[in-house]
């Protein structure tokens, strides 16, 4: 079998770009194949988005797009030009957890925590969208991230007491108008079948 060596392999095509993530602008020369969840962990040391599956069915890597939940392994920067991007390190202010942060503390929502940061920011979609859901809309809106660790319940009960609190339902802007927000293309449709958060 015919394997390339490393000189023999055509050269990444590499792009200059920049990307608005939490308020920075950031000036990146990255090569042009590498997903959003890659250059926010490698390029930009945001670790807090968790690389899982890679396939769109885990939603560790979920981050907002203009107000949007999103699969960071699916999104390519190219295509985020002056796009506002929101990652788990954009919800606290200075020392001050974001109130989905402090209820998901609070509750034990977060046992190894690594689908915490994807929950975290769906739940903030959700309540940008929906200040105070029902039990089933928290389910629905959660649908696509996947837990191994909690049964879902201290998840649910952290969301609804996050959306219980006045100062949380004021901190749920996710950069967009509610007018603004469309279904989303990007959103992993199958944690719908696989994730039972009913649990
Ligand atoms: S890592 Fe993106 S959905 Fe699993
Ligand atoms: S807390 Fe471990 S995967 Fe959710």
């Amino acid at each position: 079998m015919f394997v390339a060596s490393e000189k023999d392999r055509p050269m990444a095509t590499k792009v200059t770009l920049t990307l608005q993530v939490n308020g920075e602008e950031h000036d990146l020369f990255v090569p042009v194949h590498k997903t959003l969840l890659e250059v926010l962990r490698e390029d930009l040391g945001l670790t807090g988005t968790k690389h899982g599956c890679e396939l769109g069915e885990c939603g560790s890597c979920t981050v907002l797009i203009d107000g949007r939940p999103s699969l960071a392994c699916l999104v390519l920067p190219v295509e985020l030009a002056g796009r506002k991007i929101l990652t788990v390190e954009g919800l606290r202010s200075g020392d001050k957890l974001h109130p989905l942060q402090q209820a998901f503390a609070e509750q034990g929502a977060a046992q190894c925590g690594y689908c915490t940061p994807g929950m975290l920011m769906s739940s903030l979609a959700l309540l940008g969208e929906k200040p105070r859901p029902t039990r089933q809309e928290i389910r629905e809106g959660l649908s696509g991230n996947l837990c191994r660790c909690t049964g879902y319940t201290k998840i649910l009960e952290a969301v609804a007491a996050a959306a219980d609190d006045p100062v949380s339902a004021a901190n749920t802007d996710s950069n967009t108008a509610a007018d603004d927000r469309q279904p989303n293309p990007d959103r992993c449709e199958t944690g719908t079948d696989t994730a039972d958060i009913s649990r």
